[in-house]
């Protein structure tokens, strides 16, 4: 059944977030059922969507943990109950790791290291503590961003945690992120399979050194269909599947009826018949277009409901250019699929989830702005 966002329109004010509640369901179910055909656990990244009720959605569905980015991201999660955490990042900062500590007494708390240094910073916290803290080494598998080359690096950084008493050396993980900047599925296949492939060597490069750690983790959302399939590979990350977006559609991870996250706006002008102006600029949509410089998406968003493009966004206007002249009534809706579901999310306070039958209620981006 097709939504009606014009009767939704005169209920709620725009912009606004939209989460349509059955493909949220559904791409849920389908990302389960994908890790379950790969033999493989779930753990979602849930920077996407910041919200516990998805998250204990994921749970439910049969994720076995949980993946976030940020310190106080997990924080809000564990207040909500969430025992088992993956930071999927370095904690550096000296003051944070009492914050960590207190994480880690009250749940399962696994965190990312890739340097020996970090060993150092976490030993004055975390070498009195009954429990080791469990590690795992970031492997970089192309996004050369945080993260080892399954090398020589690899055996001294796990040999060093192994060594050190107070931490579990518990898996190896990547992220293949220069996904983003594929200019065709066939790329992202690539992309997928070399994801695959150099966990592989990471994992193998141990086993010959006699160290098996028990989680071989990888993931973006475009790459996991390929990446999941590899023989060593246990578990899988994805985050942005459970709303997906226009960049995700130009990439072919899936299609724009797939896409369970919409910004509602309101025409507020119509300075010519090849023009219109909503009342959601940058501060609604994100000035994301894709990674990729030479192949920019064109716009701000996939427009659903008016045939043209969001050319210009200033901070609360956006300037869509329609693709024929017409008089567009002023005052009426526009929903739009945002180029970029996880940094669009974190322009908001509320969701309004929707049921095809119309019915709404407004759910809390509960991790909104956790940054630090
Ligand atoms: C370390 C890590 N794992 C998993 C993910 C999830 O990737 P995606 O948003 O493509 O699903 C991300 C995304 O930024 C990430 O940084």
């Amino acid at each position: 059944m097709s939504i009606d966002f014009a009767t939704l329109h005169e209920k709620i004010d725009t912009p606004a977030l939209i989460i349509e509640h059955s493909k949220l369901d559904k791409n849920i179910r389908a990302m389960q059922e994908l890790s379950a055909s790969a033999g493989v656990r779930l753990r979602p990244h849930l920077k996407t969507h910041k919200s516990v009720w998805i998250t204990h959605k994921q749970l439910k569905a049969g994720a076995s943990g949980v993946t976030v980015a940020k310190l106080s991201e997990a924080e809000v999660m564990v207040q909500a109950g969430i025992k088992d955490i993956l930071i999927a990042n370095q904690i550096t900062q000296s003051r944070k790791l009492h914050r960590l500590k207190q994480i880690h007494r009250q749940i399962r708390l696994l965190l990312a290291i890739d340097h020996p240094i970090q060993i150092d910073i976490l030993h004055p916290l975390f070498v009195q503590e009954t429990k080791k803290l469990e590690v795992m080494i970031e492997i970089n598998s192309g996004l050369n961003r945080c993260g080892v080359n399954p090398g020589e690096k690899l055996i001294e950084l796990a040999d060093r945690i192994i060594q050190s008493g107070f931490l579990t050396l518990s898996g190896i993980f990547t992220h293949a992120g220069q996904v983003y900047a594929a200019h065709d599925a066939k790329e992202v296949k690539q992309i997928g399979e070399h994801e695959g492939k150099v966990i592989e060597k990471a994992y193998n490069a141990l086993i010959k050194k006699n160290i098996k750690v028990p989680t071989i983790s990888v993931g973006a959302t475009p790459t996991v269909k390929y990446s999941a399939f590899n023989a060593v590979v246990n578990e899988i990350r994805p985050g942005n599947y459970v709303f997906y977006d226009n960049i995700q559609c130009h990439l072919q991870s899936c299609h724009p009826q797939d896409c369970a996250l919409l910004v509602l706006a309101t025409v507020i002008s119509q300075p010519s018949d090849s023009q219109v102006i909503i009342d959601a600029g940058s501060k609604a949509l994100g000035l994301d277009r894709g990674a990729h410089a030479t192949q920019l998406i064109s716009g701000y968003g996939l427009l659903l409901n008016i045939n043209g493009q969001i050319e210009r966004l200033s901070e609360e206007h956006g300037i869509i250019q329609l693709a024929q002249r017409q008089k567009i009534q002023i005052g009426s809706h526009v929903a739009i699929i945002p180029n970029h579901a996880c940094a669009v999310v974190n322009l908001y306070n509320q969701y309004y989830l929707l049921n095809t039958d119309g019915a709404y209620q407004i759910m809390p981006v509960d991790a909104r702005g956790c940054t630090q």
